[in-house]
């Protein structure tokens, strides 16, 4: 401890982005570790536009472990915050900072508490992938503050333990969560399958339909499909094994047709799942079937895919455009057809490039 004195906080801020899966996770087989039914692909968000910014600090003044998320306090009993702080601990090294004669033990870190203020810049649980950001910057900048030596897989699979989706965000670029073997979960990590500066040509559109929160979390919604729907079961062995290979192949050889083709038919397979599910959930709403309407369209008449669709868990669109020149004619029509307020609630992002974790401690 720093010689003594019990007013030192040692802080560290990471930033985040979230990811947006082309071939979806939706269903898991240990519901404790979060491990899934089927591997999935996604790719990381330009980390400008869809992050989440977490502030973790430490002091001996701390009493307990809190967190702040979106300038709220939230309760961290759940069990998700308490795997991944344990997972964290267990795994944390002495530090040594000079200027501030911060000196902290390994075995510090059981009696030391966290302060924790997270912020997302986009909505939060309206199928955008909050939690995704969200438990990956706050292992990650954890995982900073505790000097972790872990390796970025290691702390994917600590990440999949707060929010399945949240492992494939410490990776830019495209990202593969392989659904892995072990019953403990230490083979269900994410791996990066190309990186940000890969497919660079492809603009992604986040079309903001509606930021309320949704209904059914990804977490209730998923449970309720395991346990009522056949199809789940039949996508996650007969289908989503060979669209993985499929979506490999396309992502390696930057062919757009096969990537558009398998991104929009597995958003659609995942949402007649959800549609399979009893009761029903309806995660799109009009106005998405009316987007997915005005992409096959367009797609249909170009002769050749110009522009992927796929939807999380809600009704905002992901639309991947295949270059500069489709985002920028896709953002003219969508704005023509989709006003944006107060004629519908429709609000636009164009997004960048894709991008890496950047730390900003
Ligand atoms: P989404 O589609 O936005 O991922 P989910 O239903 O999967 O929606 O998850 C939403 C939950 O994720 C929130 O209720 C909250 O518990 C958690 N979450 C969201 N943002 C953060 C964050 N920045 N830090 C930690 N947890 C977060
Ligand atoms: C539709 O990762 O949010 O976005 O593991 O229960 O936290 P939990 O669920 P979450 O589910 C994401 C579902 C999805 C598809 C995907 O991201 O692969
Ligand atoms: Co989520």
């Amino acid at each position: 401890m720093a010689n003594g004195l019990q007013n030192w906080v040692l802080m560290v801020t990471a930033q985040t982005p979230t990811n947006i899966a082309v071939i979806k996770y939706w269903g898991k087989r240990d519901e404790t570790l979060i491990l899934p039914v089927n591997d999935s692909i996604s790719v990381t968000l330009d980390p400008e536009h869809l992050c989440t910014t977490t502030t973790v600090a430490v002091s001996p003044s701390f009493e307990n472990d809190r967190m702040w998320l979106n300038g709220k306090e939230i309760s961290l009993s759940g069990g998700r915050f308490q795997n991944c702080l344990r997972e964290i601990r267990c795994r944390a090294n002495s530090v040594d900072d000079e200027d501030k004669g911060i000196h902290i033990k390994k075995e510090d870190w059981d009696r030391l508490h966290v302060h924790i203020a997270s912020y997302n810049n986009f909505p939060t649980a309206a199928g955008l992938a909050s939690s995704a950001a969200g438990f990956a910057c706050l292992v990650f900048s954890l995982a900073k503050l505790m000097n972790l030596k872990e390796d970025q897989g290691a702390l994917s699979a600590i990440a999949r333990q707060g929010s399945g989706s949240a492992c494939r965000s410490l990776y830019g670029g495209f990202v593969k969560w392989v659904m892995g073997n072990d019953d403990n979960g230490s083979d269900s990590i994410a791996v990066q399958l190309a990186n940000e500066a890969h497919w660079d040509d492809l603009v992604i559109i986040i079309a903001v339909v509606s930021s309320q929160q949704k209904e059914t979390s990804s977490t209730t919604g998923m449970r309720e499909s395991v346990e009522t729907s056949a199809l789940l079961h039949h996508r996650a062995q007969e289908v989503v094994p060979k669209r993985i290979l499929q979506m490999e192949e396309a992502i390696r050889t930057h062919d757009f047709p096969s990537f558009a083709r398998l991104t929009c038919a597995d958003s659609n397979q995942f949402h007649a799942v959800c549609l399979d599910t009893c009761p029903p959930i309806f995660y799109m709403n009009d106005t998405s079937h009316r987007i997915i309407s005005y992409v096959e369209k367009w797609n249909r008449s170009a002769g050749t895919p110009q522009v992927a669709y796929t939807f999380d868990a809600g009704p905002n669109a992901v639309l991947i455009a295949r270059n500069r020149e489709v985002a920028s004619l896709m953002l003219q029509r969508l704005l023509f057809y989709f006003p944006p307020p107060p004629a519908t609630e429709l609000t636009s992002y164009v997004l960048g490039d894709k991008s890496i974790l950047k730390d900003a401690g």
